[in-house]
């Protein structure tokens, strides 16, 4: 069930991208898709790393959330600081989570590299049932990201 939805999910976001060079276009497109295509995904958008320690709201779908994240907070400052994706099968044993809806129950988050090595942005994908996120999701995700690589591996 989760190999369809995904595949589904990336077949649209790599023809709905395709040869576009843009960040923001992708990465609204790529929000888009998961949110209305992966069925336990509640939550789903970009903190894009803005200077060395802050990372600021980018695209997203779902309901309002934090602005601003400093990078010795939350899980998406976690994945930052560890520069490794995070599965989070129940965000209220994690001392970094940040909440931003009393509803969610697990998280993941994937950091988006330059070609540089340094970070640019985390993806961040939350649900409101628990252990929603394996490391199939985790395949996917990075797989659904590539089209970022038009805009910081060239
Ligand atoms: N839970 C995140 C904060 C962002 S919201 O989930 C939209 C975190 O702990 O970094």
């Amino acid at each position: 069930m989760k190999e369809l939805a995904y595949r589904n999910v990336h077949k649209r976001v790599i023809e709905f991208t395709q040869g576009e060079c843009d960040e923001i276009a992708i990465m609204s497109t790529i929000v888009c898709e998961l949110f209305h295509g992966i069925p336990w995904i509640d939550w789903v958008g970009f903190y894009r790393l803005i200077d060395k320690s802050t990372l600021k709201i980018g695209p997203y779908q779902g309901q309002h959330a934090c602005i601003t994240i400093p990078i010795d907070k939350g899980i998406c400052g976690k994945a930052v600081q560890e520069r490794t994706a995070q599965i989070v099968a129940d965000v209220h044993q994690n001392p970094y989570y940040i909440a931003c809806s009393s509803s969610t129950q697990s998280e993941i988050v994937v950091p988006v590299f330059h070609k540089n090595g340094t970070i640019v942005a985390v993806l961040d994908a939350d649900s409101n049932l628990p252990a929603a996120f394996d490391e199939l999701d985790l395949q996917w995700l990075e797989k659904i990201l590539e089209p970022l690589k038009r805009v910081y591996w060239i």
